[in-house]
């Protein structure tokens, strides 16, 4: 609602150059010492993914403020999706490509079932990198990516465009 995304407006700290030169950081931190706002973001979201979904993949370390919340309120698998070496094996991975270098990302191996409905989850969408990398580990494991949610979606950077081969739904709570 119009009244939810003027109260995270006001909430989310825009910290300009951070933490380089030209980024726009949006510090989500504020939304956590008011739980009332946080109960609010979390019925927005499920009320998007609800009666669509089998389990939901959470992204480290942000994806997870949200996603937990999600999957516990629809009663679902919440499934963590992490920077690499972080989980013990047997794994599943997928590379992807950063602007400068390359990343890793990776879920334990059998968590994620075949033709399970997932709900892709990440507090921001900027590039769409880490999603997309997300989305491809899923398809691996014989799951369906039917949706993608975030807290903020970043329109200049495209990120929707990106993910529109998934052919899944994608929703954002607010936007810059
Ligand atoms: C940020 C954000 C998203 C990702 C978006 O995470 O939380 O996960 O970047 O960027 P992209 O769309 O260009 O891929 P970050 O890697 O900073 O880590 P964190 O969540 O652990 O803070
Ligand atoms: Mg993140």
């Amino acid at each position: 609602s119009q009244e939810l995304i003027s109260k995270l407006e006001n909430t989310i700290e825009n910290i300009a150059d951070f933490p380089i030169p030209g980024i726009q950081f949006k510090d989500i931190s504020p939304i956590f010492l008011d739980p009332q706002l946080y109960e609010e973001v979390i019925e927005d979201l499920v009320a998007f993914s609800k009666g669509k979904i089998d389990a939901v993949c959470g992204i480290e370390s942000r994806g997870y403020l949200f996603g937990i919340a999600i999957a516990v309120a629809l009663q679902v698998p919440f499934i963590l999706i992490r920077k690499k070496g972080k989980l013990p094996p047997p794994l599943v991975s997928e590379k992807y490509d950063l602007e400068y270098g390359s990343a890793e990302i990776e879920t334990r191996k059998g968590q994620i079932k075949k033709g399970q409905r997932i709900l892709i989850h990440d507090d921001l969408l900027a590039t769409g990198g880490t999603t997309e990398a997300a989305a491809k580990l899923v398809k691996k494991q014989g799951a369906k990516v039917v949706q993608f949610s975030f807290l903020i979606g970043l329109k200049d950077l495209k990120g929707e465009e990106r993910l529109k081969r998934f052919n899944a739904e994608i929703y954002h709570t607010l936007e810059y």
